[in-house]
């Protein structure tokens, strides 16, 4: 009994869909945080807390949403960031998101946690391609979560070499698994059923590479010991764009910068890592700040909270490339399959289109810091 999907309006209304339809296991999973959830909240709440400045009467009769991402175009500034497990969301797990985002021209990142083979999703990606005479303009990414085991993490590179992934996001903001409230309740509950005779279920994994199921790290599967010195072997081995995914602090910019990097991603990994974690926003606004000259040296990308096409364009304005959104996807592939990510997609675009006719720009190029008013949030 899922309400009709012309009723899903907004990429919010996906969450309460997906709360009736999935195991309690998968909801806790998906929209558990760190600690209290102060940092999922504040990724939340502070994009609420700019706003814009508008401008009227300039010719918007045409609109153009594309951006090219790391060379790629795709057709809008945003993405699908990488979430593991995909699932514990649907049988049809990654692929199935793929294919959703691959019809409307979205690029998507993958993770290394994800379900299912990273050739199988990309063989789903290239097919519906195919379908689509090779018009999308959707590209996959890789998220890499790097294994201890040197010779292991080599190979995986490979792997996602030889399947035709188009960058490489190395996630550096997990030495460890943040400590998830709501997965550790669940956790000590089925321990105690399954000590009175009940049966825990784990979700159904056809990935060697997994580094976590059900709020628990698998040894040796994430190297606590990287440091910047390994980003030589990571990009002479994938040869090719590389991204560093969850930077919180302008130091970490101005090395990402001097150790040559492509990208950046400003996240706090939707806020289920570091308890009081920045905003993604905050982390914006202090490099606009302290390091301006970053946006001019690499392409930032920001994820976290994302959930209008209104937050989209405020990133954009105050200088990222790109954005990323997690949860809202999870949600709608859990309640509607492909067309759930094809109608979150749509929802995204149609919102970016309108906010960007009344901003008064036609493309996203025009878009410029003078158009936020961010003094809720800085001293100006
Ligand atoms: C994630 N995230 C994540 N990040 C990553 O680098 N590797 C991963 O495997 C995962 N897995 C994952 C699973 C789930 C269920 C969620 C919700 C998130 C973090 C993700 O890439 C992204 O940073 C956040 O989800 C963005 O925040 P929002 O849009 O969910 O608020």
């Amino acid at each position: 009994n899922t309400p009709h999907l012309s009723l899903c309006v907004t990429t919010t209304d996906f969450e309460k869909v997906a709360k009736d339809v999935l195991p309690e296991k998968s909801w806790v999973y998906a929209s558990s945080s760190a600690a209290t959830g102060l940092s999922m909240r504040s990724n939340l709440d502070d994009w609420s807390l700019i706003n814009f400045r508008p401008r009227i009467l300039r010719r918007v009769d045409r609109m153009d949403t594309r951006r090219s991402i790391l060379g790629h175009t795709s057709q809008f500034p945003f993405f699908v960031s990488a979430m593991g497990t995909l699932g514990s969301s649907h049988p049809g797990a990654e692929p199935l998101l793929v294919r959703g985002a691959t019809r409307k021209g979205m690029h998507t990142m993958i993770s290394t946690a994800s379900t299912k083979p990273l050739e199988e999703i990309m063989d789903a990606h290239r097919e519906e391609q195919r379908l689509l005479n090779n018009q999308s303009p959707a590209n996959l990414s890789f998220q890499l979560y790097v294994p201890e085991d040197r010779a292991r993490a080599k190979s995986l590179i490979q792997r996602v070499k030889a399947a035709g992934y188009q960058s490489l996001w190395v996630t550096v903001d997990t030495s460890t698994l943040g400590k998830r409230t709501a997965d550790r309740y669940l956790q000590a509950q089925e321990n105690l059923n399954a000590d009175q005779g009940g049966s825990a279920r784990d979700i159904h994994n056809e990935n060697d590479f997994a580094p976590a199921f059900g709020g628990r790290q698998v040894p040796g599967s994430v190297d606590a010991g990287l440091t910047w010195e390994d980003l030589k072997w990571i990009s002479q081995e994938w040869n090719g764009p590389l991204v560093l995914k969850g930077i919180q602090s302008v130091e970490d910019v101005k090395l990402a910068v001097q150790h040559g990097v492509q990208g950046i991603l400003l996240s706090n990994h939707g806020g289920r890592q570091i308890h009081s974690a920045p905003s993604s926003l905050m982390t914006l606004l202090e490099i606009r700040k302290y390091y301006p000259e970053a946006f001019d040296k690499l392409q930032v990308f920001v994820d976290g909270g994302l959930r209008d096409g209104a937050d989209v364009l405020k990133a954009l304005c105050l200088g990222a490339t790109a954005v990323g959104v997690g949860r809202p996807y999870y949600y709608a592939l859990a309640a509607y399959g492909a067309e759930g990510v094809e109608r979150c997609t749509d929802i995204l675009a149609e919102e970016v289109e309108i906010t960007m006719k009344m901003l008064g720009v036609t493309s996203l190029d025009q878009l410029r810091p003078e158009m936020i008013n961010t003094s809720r949030l800085e001293n100006e």
